[in-house]
């Protein structure tokens, strides 16, 4: 059955149907070596769709890896202002690998980078759930009254964040360290979470994606995951 293009290289895993869109409209997407168009429809697997160089549906092959992402990497492909992306840290070996969704330029810690783009789509679908995990050193302290606020929900631009847990909270002189364990993933959530209580993030790092923790991995260092913990994932 024929299938709109930007549908089709979403459902890739590539990039959200807008940015697809935006691409076509662009001129950057060829079908079977033609330059497509936009609203153009295609019979997926029977044609070969190129974004750029990169073949849609040639990312069955799977290779998922797990990187430590320090502070002051992007997690786009490339950037117009010269900043340092997360992809320098891999070797060309490992060939095009795409970030699952995204940590801020200042947030370090666990990211996943794939060229599955099922296993992208997956574990980006909100319906998922795929709870992320964060360590999270503020200015201030979590008083009772913050702690619920974070738990049971903060009133963002973007509404209300649904619950969440925080634990392990100490007190260390005019800052605080907690872990706070999300299940939606809202552009800088935990900044804005926080901030909205009127507490400012000094550091802030994932240390866990569902049950996959980020463990001993040094900074900057990448690791491929294992199989079981692929089908975990999965
Ligand atoms: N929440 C943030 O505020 N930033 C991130 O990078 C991830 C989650």
């Amino acid at each position: 059955m024929s299938e709109r293009l930007h549908k089709i290289i979403a459902a890739s895993g590539l990039m959200s149907r807008r940015q697809a869109e935006e691409m076509i409209r662009l001129g950057r997407v060829k079908v079977d070596g033609r330059v497509a168009g936009l609203g153009e429809s295609a019979e997926p697997g029977e044609v070969e769709i190129r974004v750029d160089d990169q073949v849609i549906g040639a990312m069955a092959s799977g290779v998922t890896v797990m990187l430590n992402k320090p502070v002051g990497y992007i997690c786009t492909m490339n950037d117009p202002s010269g900043r340092r992306l997360v992809s320098e840290l891999l070797p060309p070996e490992l060939g095009r690998l795409y970030p699952i969704g995204r940590l801020d330029f200042n947030t370090e810690g666990l990211l996943l980078l794939t060229n599955d783009g099922a296993l992208a789509q997956h574990l980006m679908h909100p319906r998922h759930h795929v709870s992320k995990t964060y360590l999270v050193k503020v200015r201030g302290q979590l008083d009772g009254h913050k702690r619920q606020a974070l738990e049971t929900g903060v009133l963002l631009d973007d509404g209300p964040t649904h619950q969440a847990r925080v634990a392990a909270v100490r007190a260390h002189g005019r800052n605080c360290w907690f872990e706070l364990t999300l299940h939606e993933g809202r552009n800088r959530q935990v900044r804005r979470m926080c901030e909205a209580l009127g507490l400012g993030v000094v550091r802030l790092k994932r240390i866990a994606v569902g049950d996959l923790t980020l463990g001993e991995l040094p900074r900057g260092a990448w690791r491929k995951l294992t199989a079981a913990e692929l089908n975990r994932l999965r």
